[in-house]
């Protein structure tokens, strides 16, 4: 039998411990969150080793792998966490954006759970997830609004000004590459293993930065960002060389630094013109430390990441974000549909 724990202190605000699942992408998670800040559990099956043969994400290998591993990821959540359905206020769950097949495993098994054991359902934006990945590691009364907040993963880059809990003004995005995809397709161009993005970290760090002089698409103006005439620009050089004498390192630290200078400096000027109290970096590509090192340089507000392990796709930000819309009021109906091309 689980054991039971205490409810916490629901004088400040209701205490809630909440299930969130995510299966958008290629990793299948679980977790437990209290009070959308204290992780109980944190369960991630990442599928990238399965995709790493496709150089990119198999949607329907990615699928059905969820299907395989999602109720043993659900219950070492729950053992970790030393909990029973019974003891969650709600079950949250992923519903967009992402691979439709992938998202409809998450959404119907929280269904199921939501259905069978007469608990409150919440769907979640991914996007709104990583947002609140740094609500599990800062201080509520720490952080204040209005702040720049980014999310940098393989699917997105999105630039939103966060005015309160909840509130945001999408100032810009991708118009085309993802930084992360940017990442992962020019990895596959100079040979290194998918995902692209640590390799390519790990290479650049011996390389020189300014070795290729590679395009700041769009620095100048707006807040919306594109990489694909970088790649293209990587692509052009790597075809210079024969098999086996590119000059892997240099061309990475030169595609890495075009990213970070684009991302740096895009965000300063939101800063500015938008007097934010802080820069908050979300998703994947977030992990890169040239990337954390650069904006902390260039900000004279507080530039705020969350570890690694929680800048990429997990559970916990979910299960963060459901609070605050679970202390809202919001409840969804098992009607929930899935929308893979959910904008926040
Ligand atoms: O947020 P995430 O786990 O999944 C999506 O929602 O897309 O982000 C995955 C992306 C991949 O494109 C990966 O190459 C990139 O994040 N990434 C990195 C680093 N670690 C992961 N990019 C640059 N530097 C890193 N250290
Ligand atoms: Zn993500």
């Amino acid at each position: 039998m689980p054991e039971k724990r205490a409810k916490a202190n629901t004088d400040v605000e209701p205490s809630t411990r909440i299930l969130g699942i995510e299966t958008s992408c290629d990793e299948t998670a679980a977790a437990i969150v209290e009070n959308g800040r204290v992780i109980l559990s944190n369960i991630v099956a990442s599928q990238s080793d399965l995709h790493a043969r496709y150089g990119g994400i198999f949607p329907e290998v990615a699928s059905r792998k969820h299907i395989e591993v999602v109720h043993a990821v659900v219950d070492r959540a729950l053992y970790g966490a030393h909990l029973g359905i019974e003891d969650l206020d709600c079950i949250a769950v992923t519903y967009g954006p992402g691979l439709v097949g992938s998202l409809l495993v998450g959404v119907n098994v929280a269904k199921g759970l939501a259905l069978g054991r007469k608990k409150p359902l919440i769907g979640i934006n991914h996007l709104e997830g990583h947002v609140y990945s740094l609500w599990l590691t800062e201080k509520e009364s720490e952080i204040e609004f209005p702040l720049i907040v980014l999310v940098i993963s393989g699917g997105h880059t999105e630039m939103y000004l966060m005015e309160g809990h909840l509130k945001y003004r999408r100032l810009g995005g991708t118009l085309d590459d993802a930084a992360g995809e940017a990442f992962d397709k020019v990895g596959r161009l100079l040979n290194l293993p998918y995902p692209g993005g640590p390799p390519i970290e790990s290479a650049a760090e011996t390389g020189n930065p300014v070795a290729f002089k590679f395009p700041r698409a769009v620095m100048k103006q707006g807040y919306d960002f594109s990489f694909s005439g970088l790649k293209t620009a990587v692509y052009r050089e790597t075809n210079r060389y024969d098999a086996g004498r590119m000059p892997v390192e240099d061309l990475a630290a030169s595609f890495q630094a075009a990213v970070v200078d684009v991302l740096v400096t895009k965000t300063r000027r939101a800063v500015d013109e938008y007097k934010a109290k802080a820069v908050h970096l979300t998703g994947g590509v977030s992990a890169n430390l040239t990337l954390r090192r650069a904006m902390k340089k260039s900000m004279d507000v507080p530039v705020r990441v969350p570890p690694a392990e929680l800048c990429t796709d997990n559970a916990a930000m979910i299960a963060a974000n459901a609070h605050w819309h679970y202390i809202q009021g919001k409840r969804d109906s098992l009607d929930l549909d899935v929308i893979p091309s959910l904008q926040l």
